[in-house]
């Protein structure tokens, strides 16, 4: 495909443009947002988390004030989706999963057994209260360390053993390391809690406002589950306060408003409390990694095996790649890989930011700092020795791969050259000091996307599509690319988003809208700009489209003169030009491998008598492409680093085996990094075009934010203390026992 800038240009630097809109309160999210004659809806969770419900009591909470119905199994109105088979609309657009009130089963604990709707939120809270169930209860399975001694897997393809090249060949390597690795269980819970309302618009029709990263996908969710047109169902998502994969499916509680709300005849707001974001929205699974690597005392990788077992519910089988990084982040010829998924008395986990790689890095960066020692030799420098130059799996050579200017730029800003190989012989006001890196990777995509634009007589460019922003900035981006390309100051530009009536977006997951959307954006400016000059040729006869600059809102021509759009359009008699315009993926991406890759550097200091771990300086350094938003990419980084963070030292959920129910479903107990845990986060790019993927030369950032933080820290308490923490989250006991 051809390119329509030059992609070394670097693009000028942008406010967000839905920065104050956000920070002033104006910003309209789901649960804020209001409607004549709205009805809030309260789920109530079951207490055992395997069984069934053998009564259910509702008849106190039915007589409470306000209280305008009470649904559960045995009165729920038929949703048509649910009667084919199982999961109707399961997977990344899912509406299924769960058939929420379709029968007295009880697969998890928290499971929604009634949903009480009332004219206040207030009220609908304490008649849920009064809702009784009875049980008969079977015991709960919610050890993934059980499961692992006691039952099989899940078989299938996904499951089965992938070998390349020799399989044991790590074995008789003259070095090895191996371990067994832990990461708990992780939840997104953003800020914003997961919403939905729902208004029926006569008997086929209804509206939506709901948290998602996909617009489209959570159109097709609801029609498929109720059985309506997909444009007859709406669906408005104007901002989305965080998602980092929470909001990539339509989960039940959106299906349940969408039932309530029918019922009714009322629109009905759901919103979940803190405690339900934990169980009901999806979840990093629970991890169990075992690796090994073989090398050649020169630091040569030899072979390596990597077993991983995770948890999934007992009604979806969620996959995700927890071993793809090791197949590809490094030349080896020889290597062994098994993903294991056993079935729990827990929800579907779902995609959360760096799906699969942020866990399966975490063995494998360890693994490799742990290499560095057993060689003596620099952890990036061990790294640079084993640079794939092509993609280990198939040999395709990379669309672009700037994985080793990232380490050096990374290092550099870092101060590396500071460390003291030896572990432990750093120290500073009685702190242990350690200094740790990884790198990370993550595929760089791009789908489908198709935009409306619209240039006016007053000089506004206003661009559309059905995408929603968790947060990353996609409408900033989008204004950028349009600014540029078209040459108009950045607030003559409208990108509208978070709206199913505007031309279908990708659904915002995988770090690829930028590259999606940005590319269909790029190419309705060509288009725009080919339609002003056609208006041009009216005046000036045989005018080429290269021969036309556009800057500053006019079209500079080869003898001088130069025509504003806004006149072009007035001298035409226009009063607009509207055009839609769609893009899809680069057939000559199958010639190629596309990653995005990161550097994560971290300096800790370690207390010696408390265990305590302060992160102390923090670089991220990123080949994500060319950079479009340098402070929304930047931020976007920072955000990486901050939940990385959490991930290496706070954050873990706990669930109580005996019971198969959370035990630290909120804030207070779940921790997360404050401000006084995260310093000043430093992020770098290369900076340098990917010339294939899209014509902006961009890659993805959302995932690479992430992945392979946690080992970093871990590397850099090792560096601190001499010990190898393998099992997250790394609190004060696991560094002093
Ligand atoms: Mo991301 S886990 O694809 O929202």
């Amino acid at each position: 495909m051809d390119n329509f800038f030059d992609l070394n240009i670097p693009f000028a630097e942008i406010d967000r443009v839905d920065g104050k809109a956000k920070v002033t309160g104006k910003a309209d999210y789901v649960a804020e947002h209001d409607l004549p004659n709205l009805t809030y809806g309260v789920l109530v969770g079951s207490t055992i988390a395997n069984g069934t419900v053998t009564a259910i009591d509702t008849k106190s909470a039915e007589r409470a004030p306000g209280v305008l119905a009470v649904i559960t199994h045995l009165n729920a109105p038929k949703v048509p989706g649910y009667e084919e088979g199982e999961n109707p609309a399961k997977g990344r657009t899912g509406g299924g999963g769960l058939k929420i009130f379709n029968d007295n089963r009880i697969r998890f604990n928290g499971q929604p057994i009634a949903l009480v709707v009332a004219d206040t939120f207030e009220r609908a809270t304490y008649a849920a209260s009064l809702i009784k169930a009875q049980y008969n209860k079977e015991a709960p399975h919610t050890s993934l360390a059980d499961a692992i001694k006691n039952d099989k897997p899940i078989e299938g393809d996904n499951y089965k053993e992938a070998v390349r090249g020799e399989k044991d060949a790590w074995k008789t390597a003259p070095v090895k390391v191996e371990g067994t690795y832990i990461m708990p269980i992780q939840v997104h819970n953003p800020m914003e809690l997961h919403a939905t309302i729902a208004r029926w618009d006569g008997d086929d029709k209804v509206t939506v406002w709901e948290k998602t990263q996909g617009v489209v996908s959570t159109q097709q969710s609801i029609a498929n589950a109720f059985k309506l047109e997909q444009k007859n169902v709406q669906v408005y998502a104007p901002y989305v306060g965080g998602g980092f994969g929470s909001a990539l499916r339509t989960w039940p509680h959106a299906i349940a408003a969408v039932m309530a709300a029918k019922k009714l005849g009322r629109p009905v707001k759901l919103v979940l409390t803190r405690p339900q974001m934990f169980m009901l929205v999806g979840y990093r699974p629970e991890a169990i990694q075992h690796i090994s690597i073989g090398a050649t005392p020169d630091g040569k990788i030899v072979g390596m095996r990597h077993d991983a077992y995770a948890v999934t519910s007992n009604y979806e089988n969620f996959n995700e790649g927890l071993v793809a990084q090791t197949k590809q982040l490094y030349a080896c010829a020889n290597l062994a890989t098994k993903y294991n998924i056993y079935p729990m008395n827990l929800s579907t986990p779902t995609w959360m930011r760096g799906p699969g790689e942020a866990t399966g890095s975490f063995p494998l960066e360890c693994a490799l700092d742990e290499l560095s020692y057993a060689l003596n030799l620099d952890p990036i420098e061990l790294r640079k020795r084993n640079y794939a130059e092509t993609d280990p799996e198939n040999g395709k050579p990379y669309s672009s791969k700037f994985l080793r200017e990232a380490y050096d730029l990374g290092a550099e800003k870092f101060g590396w050259k500071g460390r003291k190989p030896q572990p432990r012989s750093m120290e500073e006001d009685g702190w242990l000091v350690g200094y740790g890196m990884s790198s990370g990777m993550f595929g760089a995509f791009r789908g489908e996307g198709r935009v409306r634009l619209k240039f006016s007589g007053d000089g506004m460019l206003t661009i559309q599509s059905a995408v929603s922003d968790s947060g990353p900035g996609t409408a900033t981006a989008m204004t950028r690319i349009a600014s540029d390309a078209m040459g108009l100051p950045v607030n003559k530009v409208n990108f509208e988003l978070g709206n199913s009536a505007f031309p279908p977006g990708p659904t915002q997951g995988g770090s690829s809208t930028t590259s999606t959307l940005g590319t269909t954006v790029s190419m309705a400016c060509d288009s725009l700009k080919k339609k002003l000059v056609e208006l041009l040729k009216t005046q000036e006869s045989e005018i080429a489209l290269a021969d036309v600059q556009f800057a500053q809102g006019e079209m500079r021509l080869k003898n001088g003169k130069s025509i504003s759009y806004t006149d072009a359009l007035k001298a035409a008699n226009l009063p607009s030009i509207e055009l839609t315009e769609s893009s899809g993926r680069n057939p000559e991406m199958q010639k190629y491998s596309a990653y995005s890759y990161s550097v994560h550097f971290v300096r800790v200091k370690v207390h010696p008598l408390t265990g305590v771990v302060r992160i102390d300086k923090v670089v991220s350094a990123g080949d994500a492409g060319r950079i479009i938003s340098e402070k929304t990419a930047a931020s976007q980084m920072k955000g990486g680093a901050v939940g990385g963070i959490g991930g290496a030292l706070m954050e873990e959920g706990v669930i109580d085996h005996r019971y198969g129910r959370w035990v630290n479903n909120n804030f207070a107990d779940y921790h997360v990094p404050v401000h006084a845990d995260v310093p000043d986060v430093e992020v770098v790019f290369v900076n340098k075009p990917d010339p294939v993927l899209n014509p902006n030369g961009s890659k993805g950032m959302g995932e690479i934010a992430l992945i392979g933080f946690a080992a970093a820290v871990a590397n850099a308490v090792y560096h601190a203390t001499g010990k190898r923490i393998r099992e997250l989250p790394i609190t004060p006991d696991k560094v002093l026992l």
